[in-house]
């Protein structure tokens, strides 16, 4: 099916299935496959069969399952190309090593999620590469921290746990015109919720393990380029050995087909869960660019079309790590766990005070991150309304 003129729902419904290919199966198969054989020597020799995109050459380069994955997502992001690859933080690492020479420059947004940092501090120093972080907040004045060097301008918006927005277009403009690659860590958006190129990324990247798997049970990155930066994302991805375990394509080419429904769901009781936090006495600040009274709500209004069920919370003071924990370990339906984007809610107490460098978190009170699953939104606000009763009662117990 061609993309053009349909709206994305529809493409989630068609893209990256062929039943005509495949005995009428609606869903493109599962290949398990490594060795691929050649009808002859001259076939397997050939550069040009083992170089076309659609021709399968080796399990490692792609099957016809990777193929549909890839292919939807690069729709559906308007990118010229998408690589799949293990997860989400090999995206982000395969990408900043697909541009970087020893003796570069980066600039990373100081709320990128933390591995993104490490990987900057530890590998790309290791490689020669120096990264200062910048306020997310800087807008078109991220000219004065641009060098001759800066090769590349990584963004992150919302940021991971604080959730401010980012002037991407502004960034990338002034990016671009001194050069530098604009690489964007798109996971919040899910592919759905803003439209990278049309922004100014070069380079859109997604844990796609998170709301395109959706089921809490497969790891995926996704890296969709533009035509410029795609040959050497796929290049870099080839020579680290990239590839996706067939039985994870399968089950994000099944999450991606309910991706937009799930996420209407996630954000209406995102929104509703947010909502009520603002309102309780307990709590000092939501964090969630759809939010009216947000800082970032302007440019999330500007540049989105929608919200995902992840955002945080600051708490008031008195606040202590043994209330949060009597709230945390307490809750009936919200799991305590790493990651995000499956259809369940899950709830962690999170430090953005030691994940950041050029700005300073300066909220008194602790912050939780939260992500509001497909459960019944009234059953939620119930379960955090007796975690706040335990939360209470533990300040109490302390006194
Ligand atoms: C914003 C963001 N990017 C990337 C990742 C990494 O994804 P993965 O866990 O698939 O490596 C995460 C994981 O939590 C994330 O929150």
């Amino acid at each position: 099916m061609k993309k053009s003129g349909y709206k994305a729902d529809t493409l989630l419904t068609h893209l990256g299935r062929d039943p005509e290919t495949f005995h009428g199966a609606v869903n493109t198969p599962v290949y398990h496959a490594s060795t691929i054989l050649a009808d002859c020597l001259e076939t397997y020799e050939n550069p040009a069969r083992r170089e076309g995109k659609g021709a399968i050459f080796y399990g490692r380069f792609g099957t016809p399952t990777t193929f549909a994955l890839e292919d939807t997502v690069a729709a559906l992001e308007d990118g010229h190309g998408t690589v799949a690859v293990s997860s989400g933080l090999g995206a982000i690492a395969c990408a900043l090593l697909a541009f970087i020479e020893p003796g570069d420059h980066i600039l990373v947004s100081d709320s990128a999620y933390l591995p993104t940092r490490k990987f900057c501090d530890g590998l790309l120093r290791r490689l020669g590469v120096e990264t200062t972080y910048f306020d997310p907040g800087l807008g078109t004045d991220i000219a004065r921290l641009l060098r001759p060097t800066t090769r590349l301008v990584f963004l992150e918006s919302p940021g991971s746990l604080t959730f401010e927005m980012t002037d991407v277009p502004a960034v990338a403009r002034v990016a671009r015109e001194a050069g530098a690659w604009v690489l964007m860590d798109t996971t919040w958006a899910a592919s759905l919720l803003c439209r990278p190129f049309a922004l100014g990324v070069d380079v859109s990247i997604q844990a796609g393990t998170k709301y395109i798997v959706g089921h809490a049970d497969a790891m995926l990155g996704l890296i969709t380029a533009n035509e410029a930066a795609e040959p050497k994302v796929r290049a870099t991805a080839r020579e680290l050995g990239q590839c996706v375990g067939p039985d994870d394509l399968y089950l994000s080419l099944r999450g991606l087909r309910t991706l937009s429904v799930r996420l209407a769901r996630h954000q209406e009781t995102g929104l509703a869960l947010a909502r009520w936090l603002a309102g309780r006495p307990e709590v000092e600040r939501v964090l969630h660019p759809g939010l009216p009274g947000d800082p970032g709500h302007q440019l999330w209004q500007r540049d989105f079309s929608g919200a995902c069920g992840l955002f945080g919370i600051v708490l008031r003071e008195p606040c202590t790590h043994a209330a949060i924990a009597a709230m945390v370990d307490g809750m009936a339906l919200f799991g305590i766990g790493a990651s995000w984007g499956g259809y369940e809610s899950l709830m962690i107490a999170s430090y953005p005070e030691k994940c950041s460098s050029a700005t300073t978190w300066d909220s008194p009170g602790r912050t939780l991150r939260l992500h509001a699953g497909l459960e019944d939104p009234a059953d939620l606000i119930a379960d955090l309304e007796a975690g706040f009763d335990r939360f209470h009662k533990a300040l109490k117990q302390a006194d």
